[in-house]
C-alpha cells in the first residue's frame, strides 16, 4: 500500500475563551486544581460559531497551506462525536461548502478523542483506490454543547475547536504504520445518543481512564514504532493527544523525549476530542516547528474506549 503525507493544516477555535475562573463562579472548583491536575486555563467554546463553520474555516485554510484546489480532493472524513447533524454529515456540508467534487466518498467518523488517527489511517486506505491523490482530514468536536454544568468532574475539561489536515497519497512513500484499538466499554467515559431523549451529556470515570491512557499510550508508541521498524531517534516530534498535561508529561519522561520534540496547547483549549491533535500539528507548522521532511509520532487515545497511534510525515 502507498502511504500518505501531510501536505497542509488549518485550525478554528471559537472566539470566546472560558477561564478557570469563569468555571469556578458556577461549580465548586479552583484555578490551582484545574491547572495541576490537569494542565488546563483556558479553553474556547462556541456562542455564535456553529460546528460546520468551525469546519469549513479548519478545511479552508489546510487547502489554502497545501496549495490543493477543491477539484483535486479524493475523499472528506470528518472526525467527531458532536455533529451539528447526524444527518446530513459534518463531511457532505463541507463537500457542499468548498464546492468539492460530488464523485467522492464524504462520511463523519465517531472513534472519540482517536477520531484523527483512526481517520487518517482510513484515508490512507481511500486513497489507495481513488484517482484523485489528495484527502481531507478534519477533526472537530463542539463538546461545549455536550457538558454537564453540574458536573465538576467533567465541565473543567472540554473545549470546542476544529483541526483539519489535506494529505496526499504517492507511489513509493511509506504507510502511517497505524496501529488502532477499540474495546467496548459504557462504564468509564460516556456520550448517550439518540437514546437520551433530551440533552445529552457526557459522563467519565476520570480516574479509571487516566489509568487506561498511561498503558494505552507508551503500548501505541512501542507497536508504531515496532510496525514501521524505527526507533525514538527517528523520531523530529511527538504528538499527543491533549486530555491532560500530566498524561502527555509521564510519556515524555518514559521515552526521555526533550522538551523541543513534543508539545501541549492543553492550557489554551482544554480537551477537544477529536480536534486535539489536529489542532496541535496546525499550530506546530504554523510555528515552523515541522514542516517539509519532518516525521511525526502521533498517538490519542479516548472514549470508546479507542486508543491508537501513527508515523505521519510532512510531504
Ligand atoms: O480525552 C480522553 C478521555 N479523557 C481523559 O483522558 C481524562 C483522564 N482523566 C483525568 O484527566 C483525571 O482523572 C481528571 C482530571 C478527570 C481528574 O483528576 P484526578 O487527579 O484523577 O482527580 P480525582 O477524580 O481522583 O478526584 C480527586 C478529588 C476528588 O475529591 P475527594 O473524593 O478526594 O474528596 C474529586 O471529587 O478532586 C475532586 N474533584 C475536584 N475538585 C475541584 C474532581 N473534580 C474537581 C474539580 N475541582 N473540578
Amino acid at each position: 500500500m502507498n502511504g500518505i503525507k501531510i501536505r497542509g493544516t488549518g485550525r478554528c477555535v471559537p472566539k470566546k475563551v472560558v477561564t478557570n475562573q469563569d468555571l469556578a463562579n458556577i461549580v465548586e472548583t479552583s484555578d490551582e486544581w484545574i491547572t495541576t491536575r490537569t494542565g488546563i486555563q483556558h479553553r474556547h467554546h462556541c456562542v455564535t460559531e456553529s460546528h460546520a463553520d468551525l469546519c469549513l474555516w479548519a478545511a479552508r485554510s489546510a487547502l489554502e497551506k497545501a496549495g490543493v484546489t477543491p477539484d483535486q480532493i479524493g475523499a472528506v472524513i470528518v472526525a467527531t462525536v458532536t455533529p451539528g447533524t447526524a444527518c446530513p454529515s459534518a463531511a457532505c456540508l463541507l463537500q457542499r461548502d468548498l464546492g468539492l467534487p460530488a464523485d467522492i466518498p464524504c462520511f463523519d467518523l465517531n472513534a472519540a478523542c482517536t477520531g484523527f488517527l483512526f481517520a487518517l489511517h482510513t484515508m490512507e486506505c481511500l486513497l489507495n483506490a481513488s484517482p484523485r491523490k489528495f484527502g481531507l482530514v478534519v477533526g472537530a468536536e463542539q463538546l461545549s454543547r455536550v457538558i454537564n454544568w453540574e458536573d465538576r468532574n467533567t465541565c473543567i475539561l472540554f473545549g470546542d475547536g476544529a483541526g483539519a489536515a489535506v494529505v496526499e497519497c504517492r507511489e513509493g512513500w511509506p504507510s502511517i504504520s497505524a496501529v488502532l484499538g477499540a474495546k467496548g466499554d459504557d462504564e468509564l467515559l460516556r456520550l448517550p445518543g439518540l437514546e437520551a431523549g433530551e440533552r445529552s451529556f457526557i459522563a467519565m470515570d476520570g480516574k479509571k481512564v487516566f489509568k487506561f491512557a498511561v498503558e494505552a499510550v507508551p503500548a501505541c508508541i512501542d507497536a508504531v514504532l515496532e510496525k514501521a521498524g524505527k526507533t525514538v531517534e527517528d523520531v523530529d516530534f511527538f504528538v499527543f493527544h491533549q486530555a491532560n498535561a500530566r498524561i502527555i508529561d509521564l510519556a515524555v519522561r518514559k521515552y526521555h523525549v526533550p522538551p523541543e520534540k513534543y508539545y501541549k496547547n492543553i492550557s489554551e483549549y482544554g480537551n477537544t476530542a477529536a480536534a486535539s491533535v489536529p489542532l496541535v500539528l496546525s499550530e506546530l507548522q504554523d510555528q515552523g516547528r515541522i514542516g517539509p521532511g519532518s516525521r511525526m509520532l502521533v498517538v490519542a487515545f479516548g472514549g470508546g474506549l479507542t486508543w491508537g497511534g501513527a508515523l505521519m510525515e510532512f510531504a
